[in-house]
């Protein structure tokens, strides 16, 4: 396996702090920030501190503008369907919630939804009269196509589907299922928190109407940032589920009018400094470019997941061709906690995905599983010295 090229490795770990120091496989926790995304945050919080908080925001306009018009670069969108969320759970509520929907309507979901998301649908099943129908995946960990056309009814009127599960690391097929909403009218709402950052994400191919995702993640951006995607052409038809005097205008004491565009589902205090760093993160990005970096991030994963499949001691769970930079895995002789404590105490982070937490993927199995996650800026030698450990 040869590694890509055009990618300027020695720059992008130069512009990595303390990448050199410790091993960073915990990519699809919370990613190391390049150098710029902290000190853009640090400038402006530096400003707030000097000449207030309203009057350095005013100042850094055209910073936050830049916000939207990066994600539109990103995703292949207009900067007005793109809105600015504390993370990517709210994203995805704000989108479903503002789904006028009623006692049985029909959602459709897989097996692989990320748990926030499913328990948010399983709520909403529950008091709102919702029929809900949950896909179950292939043996190889892919959502069923063939399930998910069998399942639509006359009264279904969503899909949900998470593109790169949080446990574990395959690929789900965005466009096709998007193919299969379009075909059938149906809303389509995607969580794109594990792929934003590390494969090409374009709406237009993807046929989504909605698409959340996080800050912190393969984007390299700040904690307790997020955004949400929102087609224009079905904005009209969206009524977020709360409102703000940012989401809408007062008019008159009995009036108000949305905002026309996607921020109708933003909140109205934010943390600026944050949002400009999460700009910044999606222009470094944005400079590598996302098909570099989903080339580097695959070729990464593949070699961690072909190198821990080689150990015999490891059970690797993905088995699917479609591989992201998340490999799960378990050691056969240790549980989950003791083995991410092994690694963690040789200088390499990575977690553990707890079953309780995918109660209809690996609850089934009451399994915990290790999770390492690669990005663009790990090495090969990381990989090496990361299986060297997990073997001692
Ligand atoms: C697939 C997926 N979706 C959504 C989320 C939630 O993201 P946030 O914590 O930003 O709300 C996560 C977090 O791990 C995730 O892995």
């Amino acid at each position: 396996m040869s590694a890509p090229s055009a990618i300027d490795l020695d720059r992008i770990r130069a512009e990595t702090p303390h990448c050199e120091q410790l091993i960073h496989f915990n990519n699809a926790g919370s990613a190391l920030s390049p150098s710029t995304v902290t000190e853009m945050q640090i400038s402006h919080l530096n400003l707030e501190q000097e000449i207030g908080g309203y009057e350095a925001a005013d100042r850094a306009q055209a910073k936050q503008a830049r916000f939207y018009s990066a994600f539109a670069e990103l995703l292949n969108c207009q900067p007005s369907e793109i809105a600015f969320l504390e993370n990517a759970t709210r994203a995805w509520h704000a989108a479903f919630h503002a789904l006028e929907l009623k006692a049985g309507d029909h959602i459709i979901t897989a097996d692989m939804e990320y748990a926030s998301n499913y328990l948010d649908l399983l709520h909403s099943a529950k008091h709102r009269g919702l029929a809900l129908t949950t896909i179950a995946s292939d043996q190889d960990g892919v959502v069923d196509l063939d399930a998910l056309r069998a399942a639509i009814r006359p009264n279904t009127r969503l899909v949900c589907l998470t593109h790169v599960p949080s446990q574990r690391g395959d690929i789900q097929p965005a466009e096709e299922v998007g193919a299969i909403a379009r075909e059938h009218g149906l809303w389509y709402l995607l969580d794109a928190c594990q792929s934003a950052g590390q494969v090409v994400l374009d709406v237009e191919r993807i046929g989504c109407d909605f698409l959340c995702g996080t800050g912190r993640k393969y984007l390299r951006g700040p904690r307790g940032t997020g955004f949400l995607y929102a087609r224009n052409s079905r904005l009209q038809e969206l009524v977020p589920a709360v409102v703000d005097l940012h989401s809408v205008q007062w008019i008159s004491a009995g009036s108000y009018s949305l905002r026309p565009d996607a921020t109708r589902f933003e909140n109205w205090e934010r943390n600026v400094a944050a949002m400009i760093g999460l700009a910044a993160a999606v222009d470094y990005a944005l400079k590598i470019g996302s098909e570099a970096i989903e080339r580097r991030v695959r070729y990464l994963g593949r070699l961690l997941h072909d190198s821990l499949a080689d150990c015999h001691n490891i059970i690797v769970h993905e088995r699917s061709q479609n591989l992201s930079g998340i490999v799960t895995f378990n050691r056969r002789d240790m549980d989950a906690d003791d083995t991410k404590r092994l690694l963690n105490t040789a200088g390499i982070n990575t977690s553990v995905s707890r079953g309780m937490n995918a109660q209809l993927d690996l609850g089934k199995k009451g399994l915990d599983v290790n999770r390492a996650s690669v990005h663009y800026y790990n090495t090969e030698a990381e990989i090496e010295r990361f299986i060297a450990v997990l073997n001692s």
